[in-house]
């Protein structure tokens, strides 16, 4: 089989979708449900469609785009990823894996291949938390980790439902029918870009992934005392951001002296209440993202910082919150999947590195149901969830090779 990508057209497709974002360029915003996003999925569906692609939409937006095999009760071979971007994000987190994929994709149908199991491209909602607070939603249904009553319970920042949102976007069925049976998959891959530097560093192309870190969020809610920034004392005030400044020193703490490189810890929004010049802050919003490869050393760490909340809530005299939002395993990789991405690295003539991923994907929640692995490719400097996100055409084009050649393998 002589495989081609075409470069020029994947990079001319991922820089078109980047143009569906609600920030200005070279940032991109595409937050789920939003007429942006809608846009952007109308787009990309019309493009698996002009490659011969059969689109299926579940319930919360989850997009399948299917290229039958020869075998109609043969299990899915599917690969996939995001194309939803936090605020002020870059334009490859994600966009490779999907656009990749279908690159792949068209490059096996160009070259003859007919595949005897289906192949299936995937679009997962919601791989970011930036509407729900909880990250990998598509995926968390498709694979029963999330059950329906507690995604139907969600809401964003302006109340509106997980439900009145995908019913608003055109979005049918029950949640109910999301989750996938036991057996659909044979096998899922996803190409990803690194969002770290160490295939740079090392100036290798391809890293196979074998692990998947541990992530964990809580959302806490502080309640503290307001009043007027002149007149209330010092010795009588129940400051609530003063209380947060302490909480997030007090985790970058916690995350630093675990002893290992491998625990990490981000304070990212810290919501302030009033919110005004002349006002004492009474209460502050803030998000907690904890980390590690290590699922006890992850744990134990929550442990000692939710034992810093009570000893700081005690001395400010406030009232500290605490709400788990999601608290995760880690996730090995399939030693089928590794197998056939390593074959196809050495078939196409391209050394890899094995690697863990820290950051999350859908592919942590499809590898409780599914064997899975992932395929990254460098990022400039390992710069991610920002605008100068850059990840170079001929490592994509090397990437969609290797996944291409993974997918004919696994379904051939
Ligand atoms: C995914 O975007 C993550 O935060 O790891
Ligand atoms: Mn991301
Ligand atoms: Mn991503």
């Amino acid at each position: 089989m002589n495989l081609s990508i075409d470069q020029d057209r994947l990079t001319a497709e991922i820089d078109h979708l980047a143009q569906f974002s609600d920030a200005e360029a070279p940032a991109v915003t595409r937050v789920i449900f939003t007429p942006t996003d809608m846009k952007a999925r109308a787009w990309i569906k019309a493009r698996c469609e002009e490659a011969g692609l059969t689109i299926r939409e579940d319930a919360v937006g989850n997009t399948f785009a299917r290229w039958s095999g020869t075998d109609a009760d043969a299990a899915v071979v599917g690969t996939g990823s995001h194309i939803d971007a936090i605020p002020n994000a870059g334009k490859y987190d994600g966009v490779v894996g999907v656009l990749g994929g279908l690159e792949a994709i068209r490059a096996l149908h160009a070259a003859g291949f007919r595949p005897r199991h289906p192949i299936e491209l995937l679009i997962f909602t919601s791989e970011e938390p930036t509407r729900f607070g909880i990250g990998c939603l598509g995926s968390r249904l498709l694979s029963g980790t999330l059950s329906p009553e507690a995604a139907r319970k969600l809401r964003d920042n302006d109340g509106t439902t997980l439900e009145d949102a995908r019913r608003q976007a055109g979005m049918k069925g029950r949640l109910e029918e999301v989750k996938l049976p036991r057996g659909y998959y044979k096998a899922l891959v996803e190409l990803h870009i690194e969002q770290g530097p160490l295939l740079e560093r090392e100036g290798v192309s391809l890293g196979v992934v074998e692990r998947i870190a541990a992530p964990a969020s809580l959302r806490l809610t502080i309640e503290g005392a307001g009043g007027h920034a002149g007149a209330v004392l010092m010795p009588d005030r129940r400051d609530a951001l003063c209380t947060a400044a302490e909480l997030i020193l007090a985790l970058e703490n916690t995350a630093k002296s675990t002893g290992a490189v491998d625990t990490v810890a981000t304070v990212g929004i810290c919501d302030v209440f009033p919110g005004a010049v002349n006002s004492i802050p009474a209460r502050v919003r803030l998000s907690v993202d904890v980390r590690d490869t290590s699922l006890a050393r992850r744990d134990s760490a929550m442990q000692a910082f939710e034992t810093a909340c009570r000893a700081i809530e005690a001395k400010r005299q406030v009232a500290i919150h605490s709400e788990l939002l999601n608290a995760d395993a880690p996730a090995e990789s399939a030693p089928e999947v590794l197998a056939a991405l390593r074959q196809a690295c050495a078939k196409s003539g391209l050394p890899y590195l094995p690697m863990t991923s820290r950051a999350y994907h859908d592919s942590l929640f499809i590898s409780r149901i599914a064997p899975v692995a992932m395929l990254f490719i460098p990022c400039h400097n390992g710069y991610s969830h920002r605008p100068d996100e850059y990840a170079a055409p001929e490592h994509i084009a090397k990437g969609t090779l290797v996944l291409a050649e993974t997918l004919a393998s696994l379904a051939g």
